[in-house]
Order: structure tokens, then C-alpha cells, then sequence
């Protein structure tokens, strides 16, 4: 019988990935983003940009870091580690995404306390952040769930090439430490 442990599992993903991640990625941004980004950007640019970011990322980035999350088999979201990515802040955590359809099980949680584990092991004593639109209300509410401090507010340029504005949430390295844990006990 399948318990909800063995239903979701966790996999650290490679260059292979890279169009799956892309396709994900494109899926949960038409989603999430609809109200935040252009209609045309997110149908017709983001596929093909969204690809072209993820080989790159996994050709070049030798710090990337990167797990699939899988429901029963299938892939059903992502987190991206990028410890190069503003390194003055501490470990940048680029992307976390759970498919409609398969969020409130858990997933994104698990996620994001895999990468906290992954900091607390690789990049001991650093802290973590990331960056969500203020507009990303559900976002903001998990982030805040999970333990995240929101601590900048930035104007930003999207890759819509439109004006936003973002939200820097940002875990301690003891709150990381905590998450790690939180990770090892789940
Ligand atoms: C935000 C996101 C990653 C959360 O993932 P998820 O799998 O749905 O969240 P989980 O089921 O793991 O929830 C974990 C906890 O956060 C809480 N939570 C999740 N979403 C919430 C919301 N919108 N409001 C309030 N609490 C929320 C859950 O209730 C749960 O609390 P618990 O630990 O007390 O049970 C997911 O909804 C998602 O991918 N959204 C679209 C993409 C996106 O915007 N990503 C962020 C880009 S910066």
C-alpha cells in the first residue's frame, strides 16, 4: 500500500531534465503569473525562454542545484538552489514550483525544506533567500508559513521586460538550521 511518504519522492535533478524543468517552470509561471506578466509573454516568449535558461543554467552553473519533486511517479514541481546567484545576500533560492492540481498536498513544503538542508550541509552558517512578486499573494503566505522573514522590497524589470515589484524573503542561518532539521525528522 502507498503511503504518502513513498507517493511523493524527492530526486536531484541533471542536464537531461533540463526540458522537463523548462516545462514545468513555463506551466506554473502561466498559472501563478497570469495577473502578473503579459498573456503573449507567458504563451509565446516564456516556453522557448524558459528552455533556453534551464540548459544554460545546467551547462554552465557548476553550483546549480536542483530536485524534482515526484507524486506517484510523475514530476510535479521543482526547487533551484543558486548559491552563485547573490552570494552578498547569502544562498539564493531561485524558483519553487508545485503544479495546479497538486498543491496543498505538501510538495512545496518538502521542497523547500530540501533546500534549506541542502544550504545547512553544503553552505554552513549561511542564510537563505529569495525573491516573490508582491502581487504573488499565495506565494508570500507559504513563504511566510515556512518561516521566511520578508526583508527588501525591490522595483524590478520582469523577463517580460515589464515593471514589477518584488519581495526578498529571507531565512536566518539558524532558521535554516531549523528547516534542516524540520527535513531530517520528515
Ligand atoms: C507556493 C507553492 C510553492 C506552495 O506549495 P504547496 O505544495 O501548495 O504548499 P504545501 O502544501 O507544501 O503547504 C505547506 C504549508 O504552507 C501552507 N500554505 C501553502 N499555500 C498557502 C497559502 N496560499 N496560504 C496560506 N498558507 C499556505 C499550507 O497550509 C501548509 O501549512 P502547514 O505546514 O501548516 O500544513 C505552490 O502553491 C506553488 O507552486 N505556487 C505557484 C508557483 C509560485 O508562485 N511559486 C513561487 C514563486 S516565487
Amino acid at each position: 500500500m502507498n503511503t504518502a511518504m513513498n507517493q511523493l519522492q524527492l530526486r536531484e535533478a541533471t542536464f537531461d531534465d533540463a526540458n522537463l524543468i523548462a516545462q514545468l517552470h513555463t506551466r506554473s509561471w502561466q498559472v501563478a503569473y497570469r495577473d502578473i506578466l503579459p498573456a503573449h509573454y507567458l504563451n509565446n516568449v516564456a516556453p522557448v525562454e524558459r528552455e533556453t535558461l534551464w540548459k544554460r543554467r545546467f551547462h554552465y552553473d557548476n553550483h546549480l542545484w536542483v530536485t524534482l519533486a515526484l507524486w506517484e511517479g510523475e514530476p510535479v514541481g521543482f526547487v533551484c538552489v543558486l548559491p552563485d546567484g547573490e552570494p552578498e545576500r547569502g544562498i539564493l533560492l531561485d524558483n519553487l514550483h508545485v503544479m495546479q492540481g497538486q498543491q496543498g498536498r505538501g510538495i512545496g513544503k518538502r521542497l523547500l525544506l530540501a533546500a534549506a538542508a541542502y544550504v545547512h550541509q553544503h553552505f554552513p552558517g549561511k542564510a537563505m533567500h529569495l525573491w516573490v512578486y508582491e502581487d504573488n499573494h499565495e506565494a508570500r503566505r507559504f513563504y511566510s508559513r515556512m518561516g521566511g522573514q520578508m526583508v527588501d522590497r525591490e522595483k524590478v524589470v520582469t523577463a517580460a521586460d515589464s515593471k514589477a515589484v518584488a519581495l526578498c524573503y529571507r531565512w536566518s542561518p539558524e532558521a535554516v538550521a531549523e528547516r534542516a532539521q524540520d527535513m531530517a525528522a520528515a
